[in-house]
């Protein structure tokens, strides 16, 4: 490729159509449609349904829990734990997340407290964590990001010494090991996203898991908008039911779940074969596991040896269909509302802000064939090699 083979400067995109960075995989057409015939014919679309009911024992068989209580979506599983978890005052978190992980906080009427990140790793750097514990703390969220995880033992142990409750943010860490033990089981509660963008997808949807009854006895009178089996004391309900529809395609993803898994494998072995070799690339690879989903494909661009910024490489990628994404940015603490408090958090934030300005997601999931890996690599490995010139092209458009 010369540089003038760019999409940015006027060729044709490399690719026809948008390659996406979710996950996307969809089941066949016959096994949608059997699904839901099922549906149809049962007349039963709400309300702890026969495949919600299904889906709730699968779930807890899968990943050796005592409770899987599926919900809406993990933003309301998060604020939902909050509430159950019975905390208050400051939940300590990392910045470098989605912004739902603190948004729950806040809906819960919370004070997150930001926490650096490792800048290898991107996990929270449980040394600074344990700096910013005092009596105002209750809890400590983690969170497992791009398919690793942020040390279970390490947190618990200081969670426990500090009398603080720990609970997990898994929404990236489906089907993922620790020590060859599930993620799900970890804490006094884990949460997993369900979104289309994930390798367990109910296309919209999540799921709450713990080993304490008492939790699940509140998780379960909080979930509904009106009565519950279980009537116990609960400060508020909410309405984050699943639907039949969501628990059937999520039946047949986590049926998928392993096939989906070992292609996600083979996709990023690929990448990594082709991107080790680029200078100025460093793949953040999911650490602390035994075994990842292999959900994201992240690594971090340094600029000056590649040769273009992180921006620079996600717009020119972008002009060529394939959907690079600045995931997470512009990092949490710098986000409405909590940039109100920015002077209070910056200054111990830098490996955040950094990841924030380097980190890029490459496309992986269902929408990517390994021939896909091949050319997108090629593109990279050509925009390194002619970053000079498309440094002074761009310069002149
Ligand atoms: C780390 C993290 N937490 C929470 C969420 C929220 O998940 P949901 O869309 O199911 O509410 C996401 C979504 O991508 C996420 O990446």
């Amino acid at each position: 490729m010369k540089a003038s083979d760019f999409a940015l400067f006027g060729a044709k995109p490399k690719f026809a159509s948008p390659v996406p960075v979710g996950q996307l995989y969809f089941p066949s057409w016959e096994r949608y449609e059997a699904a839901f015939r099922g549906i149809f014919e049962r007349q039963y679309y709400n309300n702890n349904g026969p495949l919600h009911e299904e889906l709730e024992a699968r779930l807890r068989a899968f990943l050796g829990v005592r409770h899987a209580i599926l919900v809406t979506n993990a933003t309301l599983g998060l604020m939902m734990t909050a509430d159950a978890l019975g905390l208050f005052g400051k939940v300590i978190l990392p910045s470098f997340t989605f912004v739902a992980s603190a948004q729950s906080l806040t809906w819960a009427g919370l004070k997150p407290v930001f926490c650096d990140i490792d800048p290898d790793t991107h996990q929270i750097d449980i040394d600074a964590l344990a700096a910013l514990i005092d009596d105002d703390v209750s809890a400590i969220m983690g969170v497992n990001l791009w398919g690793g995880s942020c040390n279970p033992h390490a947190l618990a142990e200081l969670a426990q010494a500090h009398g603080v409750r720990l609970y997990f943010d898994s929404a990236h860490a489906f089907g993922c090991e620790v020590g060859g033990q599930r993620i799900g089981g970890f804490g006094q509660a884990e949460v997993f996203s369900f979104h289309a963008t994930k390798i367990l997808n109910a296309t919209e949807g999540g799921c709450i898991c713990t080993n304490d009854d008492e939790v699940a006895a509140r998780l379960r009178a909080i979930r509904p908008s009106y009565g519950t089996e279980v009537p116990v004391p609960v400060l508020r309900v909410a309405n984050a039911r699943m639907s039949e529809a969501q628990a059937a395609v999520a039946l047949m993803s986590l049926e998928d779940f392993p096939a989906n898994r070992q292609n996600n494998e083979l996709l990023y072995r690929r990448y990594e074969a082709h991107l080790a070799a680029i200078p100025g690339l460093r793949l953040v690879r999911p650490t602390g596991v035994t075994l990842s989903n292999y959900q994201y494909m992240v690594c971090a661009v340094d600029s000056e040896v590649f040769g273009l910024s992180r921006d620079m490489l996600t717009g020119l990628l972008r002009a060529e269909n394939v959907v690079a994404r600045r995931y997470f940015y512009p990092g949490v603490h710098r986000c409405i509302p909590y940039a109100e408090q920015l002077s209070e958090t910056e200054a111990r934030l830098p490996n955040t802000d950094s990841a924030c300005a380097t980190s890029v997601q490459f496309p992986i999931g269902a929408r990517v064939s390994p021939d896909a890996v091949d050319r997108i690599c090629e593109i990279i490995g050509a925009a390194h090699k002619h970053a000079a010139e498309i440094r002074s092209r761009h310069d002149k458009t």
